[in-house]
């Protein structure tokens, strides 16, 4: 029985996924008692040892927060319309959306969230808690530090290195690598201002 800790609208997706893959969903779990119910599913206020959890919170460093503060398993969701790849891996706590492809040798990290329709080609390394935005492309041999969040429907050019902490703005071609946080957008992909992400 999988548990989602966050009940927001990517919950609403991950619901879906998970609904897609015939898993069995107990519930939710977030922290605005308010909150009593999602699709249907009962909302629960605080963490009660719920045994398998997905953190569905968009937000990369709050992600990171929740996910050191339980001790859980993770469960990761892939829906049946994504194409992942026999020779990639896929860590725990990661959801990989609607029609997203993941190509051989990428190796994508805990707790990330692969997009609608993103793709992640071959031998990309995504490290912990990053967010690919929709349709946006990773061509090969991109690297992606922990916490990073690429905007919807951005290029990164082959081979380029985006450090950890950074925001890609939607749109955006990168041809140059990204220092660690650092706020970048635009075709041709330009810095714009150290950040450190909340
Ligand atoms: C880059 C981003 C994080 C900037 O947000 P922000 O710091 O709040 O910046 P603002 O909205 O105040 O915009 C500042 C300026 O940058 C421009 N700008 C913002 N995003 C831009 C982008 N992606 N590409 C080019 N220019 C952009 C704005 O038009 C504005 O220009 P102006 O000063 O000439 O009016 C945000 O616009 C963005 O692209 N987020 C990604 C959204 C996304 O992919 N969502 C998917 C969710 S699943």
């Amino acid at each position: 029985m999988i548990y989602l800790y966050g009940a927001s609208g990517h919950a609403k997706v991950i619901l879906d996924i998970l609904e897609a893959q015939g898993k069995d969903v107990g519930g939710l779990i977030d922290d605005n008692p308010d909150v009593k119910e999602l699709c249907g599913y009962p909302v629960s206020h605080g963490f009660q040892g719920e045994e398998s959890v997905i953190i569905s919170i968009g937000n990369n460093a709050i992600r990171k927060k929740i996910a050191a503060q339980l001790q859980t398993h993770f469960a990761t969701a892939v829906h049946p319309s994504a194409i992942v790849s026999p020779r990639a891996e896929v860590g725990e706590g990661t959801v990989v959306m609607q029609g997203a492809i993941i190509q051989s040798g990428a190796n994508i990290g805990k707790h990330c969230i692969i997009n609608t329709g993103a793709s992640v080609d071959h031998e990309c390394q995504v490290d912990d808690f990053v967010h690919i935005s929709p349709h946006a492309t990773l061509c090969g041999n991109v690297t992606v530090g922990e916490g990073t969040w690429i905007g919807a429907g951005t290029t990164v050019i082959q081979g380029i290195h985006i450090g950890k902490g950074c925001v890609v703005g939607a749109g955006s071609v990168v041809s140059h690598d990204i220092p660690d946080g650092y706020l970048a957008v635009g075709n041709r992909c330009k810095l714009i201002k150290k950040i450190s992400q909340k």
